[in-house]
């Protein structure tokens, strides 16, 4: 009777013996916080100057016993093919060459309140005045430590996969242009956005949770262009809260569990649920830029009052959902194969036969040289553009730009015609000085784990484009499939702007003005990705596709270098010279000040400016938040005209339910020697002061 019992025993264990190994991990990728145009936006005094949460990388490989892929999701406004490319450079050395061009994803968060000129072409380098180079070593070095950390802590563990709805966190910012869309596609869809979020949840063998991946449409935008402080933006705090509720004994960016809220077809879903509204009067409006009367701007916002409470709202319903939704019984386990396939692109070599939707007609198209139009440079509602054109118009009041645009040679014939629709401001694909605008050659990549799809994307889709694409994907790989699927990753390996439909094109809003390679710009990539799709379910190898170049030794760095720090005078770096109040209580804002050198001589990766302490009882200093705690704000300014002397400033709003006792605040950074090349660490310390009941 025992026997049998033990033998029944062995029998489950075996039957219940997980398929995969499953490896999580998180590292620092923050880039220089100071001096450093931020990307996103295009706003070119949009320029760092300190922390609110730092940037991360997240990373899950997964395993089969047969083939693995690694998903990373990144804290920045975009990736270029020089990271990935880099960051396979960097494991060859370090780990067995397990991951490749085939298997390594990295999609970013799209947030645009992060420093710029990691890319290579010259028009994603425009507001940051050239390649920052201290961008991208942060960023590459940071996604090849995360991989590297879930390639080691790799244990067999099993995934769930869970969807829900989620109201209250997206619009569609160019309503206008999706009407375009034909009526009885439209009539398919509940939202004129998607509001499911899909979420895939690991778990070690003996049911600990490891990490969730979720992907939702929405834009990282509820900071908006004002803000001049380092964020992740509303997924990367709706990261960092769900991170938080599993690890709450480590820091941020420290403890085992790690949840990524990855972009998906966010090309016109915008947070800032309030919709546009002139920004005097607080009528609505529609087109961005001064449409208002009295040139005011026309901008969206909300739901809170002001951009650091919208951010918070929208995270906090992001991460609710994704919390409920690894509570609740998960829809299905996870099994099958995991494959993956890639194959560079030269857009402007495609050709695609397309049927107009609206009209019936056969159309030969064909992607065209990379080219933006005229409303590219208005912006969006979510950040109007600082080269504002009035709509329609062809000219800016802004001399800078119309150096730019006047330097630029004019489109030629061929461009014009085939962009159709598109009145050309720049035509990026016909103007390689110092080095290419925009990229012809883009990644496109799919992968598969059993049921779960994951479409790579090399830039921003549309709602519309998005479900397009998911249904093209579908037809290939999920025949006779009960259960397929397909997510979006979006802005994907390359970063190449956004896709439109051909019908939303027509109107020339933002997103279609900013689809590089002309009108049938979707239906090539949907002509690509059936061809993936078909390969990875016939078991077909593919080419590599065209060589994607690397002009990293041609790129222009104008950043001025720091050239030295010094001290404000009669004092040394770390001095504190505005102690903190002497008792303060929950919800009230502490403020310190540090002579300081400047950040950018080090963003402190893995590492932070500031640490806020408390005193336990065996008279040692525990740290209980740092830089990259949504309570801390860490700020710099310069002091004096040539930049030389500086000073910290760290805020810390206490909690609630912040445990009453003594209190200090530090602060961590390193000065540039006078005249010497070499950099010094400094750290100060504050006075104490006491946090009581409230
Ligand atoms: C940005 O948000 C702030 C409130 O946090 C608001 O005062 C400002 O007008 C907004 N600016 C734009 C361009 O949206
Ligand atoms: C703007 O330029 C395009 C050609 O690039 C031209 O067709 C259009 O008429 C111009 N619009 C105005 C208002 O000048
Ligand atoms: C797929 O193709 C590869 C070689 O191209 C081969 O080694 C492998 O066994 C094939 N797998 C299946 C399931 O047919
Ligand atoms: C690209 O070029 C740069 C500079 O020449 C070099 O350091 C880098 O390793 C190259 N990248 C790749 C992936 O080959």
């Amino acid at each position: 009777m025992r026997l049998r019992l033990l033998v029944l025993l062995l029998f489950c264990i075996a039957a219940v013996q997980p398929l995969y190994r499953i490896g999580v991990g998180i590292a620092d990728i923050t880039g220089p916080p100071t001096d450093v145009t931020f990307m996103g936006y295009g706003k070119l005094d949009e320029i760092g100057m300190g922390i609110h949460l730092r940037q991360f990388s997240r990373a899950f490989v997964i395993e089969d016993g047969i083939s693995r892929i690694a998903f990373v999701s990144v804290d920045t406004s975009m990736v270029g093919d020089n990271v990935k490319m880099e960051v396979l450079k960097k494991l060859k050395g370090k780990l067995p060459v397990l991951y490749d061009e085939d298997n390594l994803m990295i999609s970013s968060t799209h947030t645009h309140s992060t420093p710029g000129g990691h890319m290579l072409y010259t028009l994603f380098d425009l507001s940051t005045f050239g390649y920052v180079p201290i961008t991208f070593l942060s960023l590459v070095k940071g996604v090849a430590l995360s991989i590297m950390r879930a390639h080691d802590k790799m244990e067999y563990g099993r995934m769930f996969l869970s969807r829900g709805e989620l109201l209250g966190v997206s619009i569609n910012r160019s309503p206008q242009s999706y009407l375009l869309n034909p009526e009885n596609e439209r009539a398919e869809y509940e939202y004129d956005v998607d509001k499911t979020m899909v979420q895939v949840k690991f778990e070690n063998e003996f049911g600990t949770p490891m990490g969730v991946i979720n992907w939702y449409a929405v834009h990282a935008t509820s900071m908006n262009n004002t803000n001049k402080l380092v964020s992740s933006d509303n997924l990367g705090y709706a990261s960092v809260m769900f991170e938080q509720k599993m690890n709450p004994d480590n820091l941020i960016g420290k403890g085992h569990f790690v949840a990524a809220f990855a972009s998906a077809n966010e090309g016109d879903s915008s947070p800032n649920i309030k919709g546009p509204r002139c920004q005097i009067t607080g009528n609505p409006c529609d087109i961005p830029g001064p449409s208002c009367e009295s040139d005011e701007q026309c901008v969206a916002s909300g739901p809170g009052k002001d951009m650091k409470e919208s951010t918070k709202i929208i995270a906090e319903r992001l991460f609710e959902k994704a919390f409920e939704l690894m509570k609740n019984k998960p829809e299905i386990e996870i099994t099958g194969p995991i494959k993956s396939i890639h194959q560079y692109v030269d857009m402007t070599k495609e050709e695609v036969e397309y049927t107009d939707l609206n009209t019936g007609e056969l159309i030969q198209g064909r992607g065209c040289k990379p080219a933006l139009g005229h409303t590219f440079s208005a912006g969006t509602t979510d950040g109007p553009g600082l080269f504002s054109f009035d709509a329609g118009s062809n000219s800016s009041n802004n001399p800078l730009w119309n150096l730019v645009t006047n330097v630029i040679p004019n489109p030629s014939k061929e461009q014009i015609q085939c962009h159709t629709k598109k009145s050309i401001l720049l035509s990026t694909g016909e103007f390689n000085y110092p080095n290419p605008w925009s990229p012809n050659i883009v990644s496109t990549q799919l992968a598969m784990i059993g049921p779960l799809i994951i479409i790579c994307v090399p830039g921003e889709f549309t709602t519309m484009s998005g479900r397009r694409l998911r249904k093209v994907v579908a037809k290939e790989m999920c025949n006779g499939r009960v259960l397929c699927i397909p997510v979006i990753a979006g802005l994907c390996n390359t970063y190449s702007d956004y896709i439109t439909t051909p019908e939303e094109y027509e109107l020339q809003r933002y997103e279609g003005a900013s689809t590089l390679y002309g009108p049938y710009t979707l239906p090539i990539y949907l002509k690509q990705y059936a061809k993936l799709a078909y390969a990875i379910s016939k078991n077909i190898t593919l080419d590599r596709g065209p060589e994607i170049p690397n002009f990293t030794s041609k790129t222009l760095s104008l950043i001025r270098p720091v050239l030295y720090d010094i001290p404000l005078s009669g004092h040394s770096f770390g001095d504190c010279t505005l102690q903190p109040t002497s008792i303060a209580t929950w919800g009230d804002t502490v403020i310190a000040k540090f002579v300081a050198g400047n950040p950018r001589n080090n963003p402190m990766l893995e590492m932070t400016f500031l640490t806020i302490e408390r005193l336990e009882s065996d008279s040692m200093w525990k740290i209980i938040a740092t830089d990259a705690n949504w309570e801390t704000e860490f700020i710099w300014r310069k002091k004096s005209f040539f930049w030389l002397t500086s000073e910290a400033e760290i805020k810390w709003t206490i909690p609630k339910n912040t445990k009453p006792g003594v209190y200090r605040i530090r602060h961590f950074g390193y000065f540039k020697h006078f005249g010497r090349r070499t950099l010094g660490r400094y750290y100060g310390t504050s006075q104490t002061f006491s946090v009581i009941d409230k």
